[in-house]
């Protein structure tokens, strides 16, 4: 009977920081603890398709004794954000037999987590997950690995952006990542000084964000301000351009910029930045790397204890697994409106949008 397991490990959606840091943990408990063959399965899903896999060792990983994975960003094993994998589900089977895995780790989003999920139910495969992503919205997690790294990237640019913004009595509009969540520009808008944090969860209008400037100015005396705005918030409905802009080619940052010069009659001196794929990059922060590193070693031992449909996943300070099935009908996990930070924000006076709409 064969004792040693073939474990195979992938990684799936868009990349973040932190990806690396759970591979080295998976091989590192796998092999130390149980004495299974690691292997990365590369491009998500194409690499089932393709029948390929990629032997993981931990000497494979040593460079003169450094191990560069923990604080490397990007995924070495590739990665795929869009795909019409559930086309080939009879071939990506065949590609799991023949790739003669026994688990399989994968780490991803709530959407590619579904697509695993729905494989794995069909193969009856021993599947684990592993929650990542920079937009924070894949529920029954208060931690995934990504989000802290992406949210000291946008709070580094804040800091840029202040200064710059105060030199030239600008009000800068800073759009970052969240297409449905707008937890990234919540914690990084509160964490940066942000003086307005708008998101996809609570409406706003031009016409508040506007009097919030001119108050910061008049009443305050305030010269500069910082405007965080998640690249899914809505086009306000007074906005003058909310019939012909049509997202995502309209950029709502820069439609954010004009209609405040407009509203103010062009006396804001106004300048847009989009920080885009600048906040996926980068070296995970300590934290991603811890939760990387605790994600790891539990998703392996859930292995060895025979669990398979799971999630990994971070609640009350401790490690845990939910039931992959409950993850995915509550995901995403959107900004809630009443929520602590929510609320925080609005008693130090950043306008989060509407009271009475949320
Ligand atoms: O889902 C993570 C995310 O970073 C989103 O915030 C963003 O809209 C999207 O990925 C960008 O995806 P792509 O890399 O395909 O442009």
């Amino acid at each position: 009977m064969k004792t040693q397991k073939r474990l195979g490990i992938l990684t799936s959606g868009g990349d973040c920081p932190g990806l690396n840091a759970v591979i080295r943990a998976v091989v590192s408990h796998a092999t130390l603890t149980y004495g299974w063959q690691v292997v990365g399965i590369p491009y998500a899903t194409r690499g089932l398709l393709e029948v390929k896999a990629i032997p993981l060792s931990l000497h494979g990983l040593d460079l003169r004794g450094i191990d560069p994975l923990l604080s490397m960003g990007g995924t070495i094993l590739g990665s795929i954000n869009k795909g019409d994998t559930l086309a080939y589900v009879d071939e990506l089977m065949a590609g799991y037999q023949a790739l003669e895995l026994d688990a399989l780790i994968g780490i991803g989003g709530d959407g590619s987590l579904a697509i695993l999920n729905q494989l794995r139910n069909k193969g009856n495969w021993q599947f684990i997950a592993i929650p990542k992503t920079i937009d924070n919205d894949v529920a029954l997690t208060e931690r995934v690995v990504g989000f802290d790294t992406a949210v000291n990237t946008v709070v580094d640019a804040l800091n840029r952006l202040t200064f710059t913004a105060s030199s030239h009595d600008r009000v800068m509009i800073v759009e970052v990542m969240g297409r449905t969540a707008g937890h990234l520009a919540l914690h990084s808008g509160i964490a940066g000084g942000a003086d307005v944090i708008l998101m996809p969860e609570i409406p706003y209008t031009i016409k508040d964000t506007c009097a919030h400037l001119a108050e910061l100015r008049d009443r305050w005396g305030r010269r500069f301000a910082i405007v965080v705005v998640a690249e899914g918030a809505h086009i306000p409905e007074d906005s003058s351009n909310y019939a012909s802009c049509e997202k995502p080619s309209c950029g709502i940052g820069q439609l954010i910029a004009d209609e405040l010069s407009n509203c103010s009659h062009k006396q804001i001196d106004i300048r847009a930045s989009v920080l885009g794929h600048i906040q996926r990059g980068g070296i995970p922060s300590a934290l991603d790397r811890l939760v990387a590193t605790a994600f790891g070693k539990a998703a392996v031992d859930l292995i060895a204890s025979g669990k398979t449909g799971q999630m990994v996943a971070w609640q009350n300070g401790e490690v845990v697994a939910v039931p992959l099935e409950a993850v995915l009908a509550k995901s995403p996990s959107l900004v809630d409106p009443h929520n602590y930070l929510v609320e925080t924000a609005r008693s130090l006076g950043i306008y989060v949008g509407n009271h009475a709409a949320a």
